[in-house]
């Protein structure tokens, strides 16, 4: 037996979630053959215990019919910061979801939910699993907009499973609340209902959570940043000069919160005319890549206005899933992909904590009461259940009246 037996039979294990094998992709090194005894090692880009597994598995098994005997298949994969958990760099209230990635923008409108829902279903498309959390208490669209309007999460003891449409499960104020009640928020209550998304939803372990956020820069923000480590943080932007300086406000809250800054969407970035493909300038064009570099940044893509996206949004057919070879399609495809890698890299740099924004008071004491800041406010118990969260508060604790908000 030869190495170029064993690159032959190892030529027919294609690495997961590709269509390439593993010998293309130049992963199999050192490989030691003596009579029908085979050792090698895969030098592997991804850190998934999956993915290892499945390798061995496969390869073991190609090289049992290509006539080996005793076969042994290391595996040199990046370490899995497994530090990052909050015990060390902050605080996770949600330690069975790997991932989180705060998806904000700096004001309403600019296609925010769009791209939440887009871009989680482009990452369960591409084998992710992925829940999406609408956040925006203000304004929950996430339901509509993935179809699932009217539905009501099933209660199981006193935690709510969440709902699932496109392979991603959802959670939302909206599919909790009356449809079209308002609620005035208080800043405690906002915190509240933060916690009880991530602690008391049966969200599965998830590769990635995607938080569609309320507009802005404020308590929803801070609240989840004190609660659980943000991998990644992107900003969906329009691309009028005025859009931009929002944009910069939620690019230096990432910077605030210790964020790692995925990047810049550039949304309603000009129009492709349905019936004569032509691309016309509206709002501008590819500004936002000078504001990704101020930030040092990049610009994960551009996504023009285009009918079908707005349809799709109303009508609760995403065209990340219903149309996905078309242009736009595509873009939250590779946008998808670039985030993912983005992900990656910082797992492994081990470079997502948020210590650096955790209450620095006391467990259990209220920052209220020591009249702490707004980064220093203690996150409110969470054990009143979701309901409580959602009723209009005449609350002890943090109300507008203390200082903290
Ligand atoms: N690229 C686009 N082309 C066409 N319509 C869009 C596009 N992006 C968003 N929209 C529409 O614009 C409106 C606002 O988008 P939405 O995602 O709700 O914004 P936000 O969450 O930032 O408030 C929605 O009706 C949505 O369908
Ligand atoms: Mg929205």
């Amino acid at each position: 037996m030869t190495e170029q037996n064993v690159l032959d039979a190892l030529k027919n294990v294609t690495y997961p979630g590709f269509t390439k094998d593993i010998v293309t992709f130049g992963f199999v090194k050192d490989v030691v053959v003596e009579n029908t005894t085979v050792g090698l090692m895969l030098d592997i880009t991804s850190s998934a215990e999956e993915v290892k597994n499945e390798l061995i598995e496969n390869a073991t098994k190609e090289l049992e019919k290509a006539g080996f005997e005793e076969i042994h298949v290391n595996i040199n994969a990046p370490q899995v910061p497994k530090q990052m958990s909050n015990s060390v760099s902050g605080k996770n209230i949600a330690p069975h979801i790997k991932n989180f990635v705060m998806v904000s923008s700096g004001k309403g409108g600019v296609g925010k939910s769009t791209t939440s829902v887009n871009i989680a279903i482009s990452l369960a498309m591409q084998g992710k699993k992925v829940g999406l959390l609408d956040a925006d208490i203000y304004g929950p669209n996430i339901p509509r907009m993935m179809g699932v309007d009217g539905q009501k999460p099933e209660i199981q003891g006193n935690k709510l499973e969440p709902l699932k449409a496109y392979g991603v499960e959802i959670m939302s104020m909206g599919s909790i609340m009356e449809e079209g009640k308002a609620l005035i928020w208080r800043g405690s209550m906002i915190m509240k209902a933060i916690e009880q998304f991530l602690r008391d939803i049966m969200w599965s372990e998830l590769d990635v959570l995607v938080i569609d956020m309320p507009p802005g820069t404020g308590d929803a923000q801070l609240s989840l940043a004190q609660s659980v480590p943000i991998t990644a943080g992107i900003t969906v932007t329009t691309p009028q000069e005025v859009s931009l300086d929002d944009s910069r406000r939620s690019l230096n809250m990432f910077k605030k919160l210790d964020i790692p800054t995925a990047g810049i969407i550039e949304n309603m970035s000009g129009f492709i005319c349905p019936s004569c493909d032509e691309e016309s300038d509206i709002f501008g064009m590819g500004t936002s890549a000078a504001v990704a570099k101020e930030f040092e940044t990049e610009l994960i893509t551009r996504i023009p206005i285009e009918p079908a996206i707005r349809i799709g949004g109303d009508t609760g057919h995403p065209i990340a899933y219903h149309k996905p070879d078309s242009e736009t399609g595509k873009r939250y495809q590779e946008a998808a992909s670039k985030l993912w890698e983005f992900i990656e890299k910082v797992n492994t740099e081990g470079s997502a904590g948020n210590a650096g924004v955790q209450p620095t008071t006391p467990p259990g004491v209220s920052a209220c009461s020591t009249g702490g800041t707004a980064a220093a406010a203690a996150p409110a118990k969470a054990e009143e259940g979701m309901k409580e969260a959602s009723k209009p508060a005449t609350d002890e604790s943090c109300g507008t009246g203390c200082g903290c908000h």
